[in-house]
């Protein structure tokens, strides 16, 4: 009999399982809303991005629907040969308009927006100097483009402007950073290194993807929180959070945007959105623009729920957004933690490592705008009843 050449696999399950770190995947059996059907339980959802509920808004619902029916489910080829439709363009042309730039290109995820983008505007004779907790989608952009890479501690703005001096004058080099990052829900500091940038100099690349419609005005996202319009050269959002829908976008000038329909392999070689995806995006930015009060819920969802889990005594790590770890440290307790909540009807993800540092894993919670106050309110009692069986909080 054949030796099975991928048993290393099983073994590796095996291990994951001894560590009390082998996850099932949860199956979401209704919509994807505040209070849904999760393998076969009703529970409170903390777990999503759908951070203003626009997944199931009837505005995008219905626009969907509608280019469902004039223009098809597919369409049948890459953006570079016959997959570009006008709704395509017409997506790009909103999107650029609401984020002021000259131009933007929508990929296929926002994983596929930042790992094409990076891999495509550098070559192996630049650097890249990165933010250690930058997303995954940045790390692999940087490995594909063969870039030198050097990683500065979290938010540490002396020890970046140390890489930047240490490089020989005239070396391109690109300045990376989330906008917001996605395991903590923590700020990059956007002013300090746009400045480190026009020192040095170097491309300026913003990951906005946990930004996009939750910071900034109408979600505008961190580039206009700060108030950086103009000094970030590569902006990247997503349309797969907040917006609701699918895909990732990079916007910035128009000559960065011809190169990218040029170079980047996802917009090359991967095919392009069903126009009921483009056209519930663009649905999205009418409500951005048009219903602006959905973010104020947001943010008033956030506070509260924030205040309940910081006066239940768990400890929150250093979020300013609607992300808001629980950090327990241990991988194994984190999974239980999430465990006894799910059984608890709270739906909330346990997060270690990799995806996390060791020793800093977490059950990360994301609130909406259309949780209700109750529902809020039944989760922080689920967390407290669960956080002092565990010893967690006392
Ligand atoms: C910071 C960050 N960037 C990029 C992405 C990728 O976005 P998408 O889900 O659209 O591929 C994510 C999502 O996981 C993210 O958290």
């Amino acid at each position: 009999m054949r030796r099975d050449p991928l048993a290393y696999l099983t073994a590796e399950l095996a291990s994951l399982k001894a560590q009390g770190l082998y996850r099932q995947l949860r199956i979401l059996e209704d919509e994807q809303k505040p209070r849904t059907t999760v393998d076969h339980r009703d529970v409170v959802n903390l777990s999503s991005n759908n951070y203003l509920g626009l997944t199931t808004h009837p505005r995008l619902r219905e626009r969907a629907l509608e280019a469902t029916r004039r223009f098809g489910v597919g369409t049948g080829s890459v953006r570079t040969i016959a997959g570009t439709m006008a709704i395509h363009m017409e997506l790009e042309r909103r999107l650029a308009e609401f984020k002021q730039t000259e131009a933007v290109v929508v990929f296929q995820s926002g994983f596929a927006a930042n790992a094409g983008t990076v891999s495509a505007i550098l070559g192996k004779d630049a650097v890249v100097v990165s933010d250690e907790l930058n997303h995954a989608s940045i790390i692999d952009g940087c490995r594909l483009s063969r870039a030198s890479i050097k990683v500065f501690p979290h938010k540490d703005v002396d020890a970046a402007r140390k890489a930047l001096q240490s490089l020989p004058a005239g070396q391109r080099a690109l300045l990376i950073t989330d906008g917001v990052f996605s395991m903590d829900g923590d700020l990059g500091p956007l002013p300090e290194l746009c400045t480190l940038a026009e020192e040095h100099g170097c491309i300026m690349m913003v990951d906005d993807a946990h930004a996009s419609g939750v910071f900034g005005r109408n979600g505008r996202g961190t580039i206009d929180h700060f108030g950086v319009h103009g000094r970030v050269d590569v902006q990247v959002g997503t349309l797969s959070k907040a917006i609701g829908v699918l895909g990732g976008y990079v916007a910035g000038s128009r000559d960065l945007i011809d190169f990218l329909y040029h170079r980047a392999r996802p917009f090359l070689f991967s095919t392009s959105h069903p126009p009921a995806v483009a056209a519930a995006c663009i649905a999205a930015i009418d409500v951005l623009l048009e219903e602006p009060q959905i973010i104020d819920r947001l943010w008033d969802n956030t506070k509260f729920f924030k205040a309940g889990l910081a006066g239940l005594g768990f400890d929150t790590g250093s979020s300013e957004s609607p992300i808001t770890p629980v950090i327990v440290g241990d991988g194994a307790l984190a999974m239980k933690l999430s465990d006894q909540l799910f059984a608890a009807g709270v739906f909330a993800q346990g997060i270690a490592a990799p995806t996390v540092p060791p020793g800093k894993a977490r059950v990360r919670t994301i609130v909406t705008a259309t949780h209700t106050r109750d529902e809020l309110q039944f989760a922080l009692d689920a967390f407290a009843r669960v956080g002092r069986a565990l010893g967690i909080i006392s």
